[in-house]
C-alpha cells in the first residue's frame, strides 16, 4: 500500500524535475500561467467589490441593474487592458452569452465531478495549451463558488427579494441562474491568452 501511494509522488517529482528548463516548459510557460491565474483573481475581486459596494449603498435591486451593465463593460475592459480574453461562464447562465464553449464545458464537467467527490476546493484550477487554427492559446479555468450574498440574486425563489425578481424576469426572461445554495459550483472564470 505504501509503495502505491508513493508512485504519484514520484511521478510528480519527475515531472517537476523534467520541467526545469527543457521544451516541456515551453509547452505551458510558467510566467503566463501566473499571469492568467492573477488576472482571474483580480477580475473576480474587482467585480465582487463593485457589486458589494453597490449593494451596500443602494440595495440589491439597484445592484442588479448595475451588475448587468457594469459586469459586461468591466469584463471586456479588463480583458483589453491585459491583452487577454476573459469571461464568466455557466451551464445555468443568466446572460445568454455566458454559456460555456466546448473546452470550457469539458473543464466545468470535470469540476462538477470533483465537487461530487468532495475534491473541489479553493486551489482547484485548470490549464491547457490549446490550438485553434494556426493560433496557440494558454487557457485557464477557475471555479466560481456560491457564497451567501450571491443568494439574493441567484438563490431559490423564496430567497430572492421580490423587487430583484421583477427586474431579473424583465431583463433575463430565460434566466437559468437561480436555485443555488451556498457552496454550489456556480460556473467558472475562463481566461485565454495568445502564446507563441
Ligand atoms: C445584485 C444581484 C447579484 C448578486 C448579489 C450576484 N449576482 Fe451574479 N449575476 C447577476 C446578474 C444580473 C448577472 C448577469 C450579468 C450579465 O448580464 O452579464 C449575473 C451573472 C453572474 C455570472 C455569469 C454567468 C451567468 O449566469 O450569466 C456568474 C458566474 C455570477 N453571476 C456569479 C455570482 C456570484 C458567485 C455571486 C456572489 C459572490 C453573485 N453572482 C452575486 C446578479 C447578481
Amino acid at each position: 500500500m505504501k509503495t502505491l501511494k508513493l508512485i504519484p509522488l514520484l511521478f510528480l517529482l519527475m515531472l517537476v524535475i523534467s520541467c526545469g528548463g527543457n521544451e516541456k516548459q515551453a509547452e505551458v510557460p510558467e510566467q503566463n500561467k501566473a499571469e492568467l491565474r492573477k488576472a482571474a483573481a483580480d477580475f473576480m475581486s474587482e467585480l465582487k467589490g463593485i457589486l458589494m459596494n453597490q449593494v451596500k449603498t443602494n440595495g440589491f435591486a439597484s445592484a442588479v441593474k448595475v451588475c448587468s451593465d457594469t459586469a459586461r463593460v468591466l469584463t471586456s475592459n479588463f480583458g483589453m487592458q491585459r491583452g487577454i480574453f476573459i469571461k464568466r461562464v455557466s451551464f445555468k447562465n443568466r446572460n445568454k452569452n455566458d454559456y460555456p464553449d466546448e473546452f470550457e464545458s469539458k473543464v466545468i464537467k470535470q469540476f462538477e465531478q470533483m465537487k461530487e467527490e468532495g475534491k473541489l476546493d479553493k486551489t482547484t484550477e485548470y490549464f491547457e495549451v490549446v490550438k485553434e487554427g494556426e493560433f496557440k492559446y494558454l487557457r485557464y479555468v477557475k471555479p466560481i463558488i456560491v457564497e451567501a450574498p450571491c443568494l439574493n440574486c441567484h438563490g431559490s425563489s423564496d430567497v430572492i427579494p421580490k423587487e430583484v425578481k421583477e427586474i431579473l424576469s424583465k431583463k433575463y426572461p430565460d434566466d437559468k441562474a437561480t436555485g443555488y445554495v451556498v457552496g454550489d459550483l456556480r460556473g467558472a472564470v475562463s481566461v485565454k491568452k495568445l502564446i507563441k
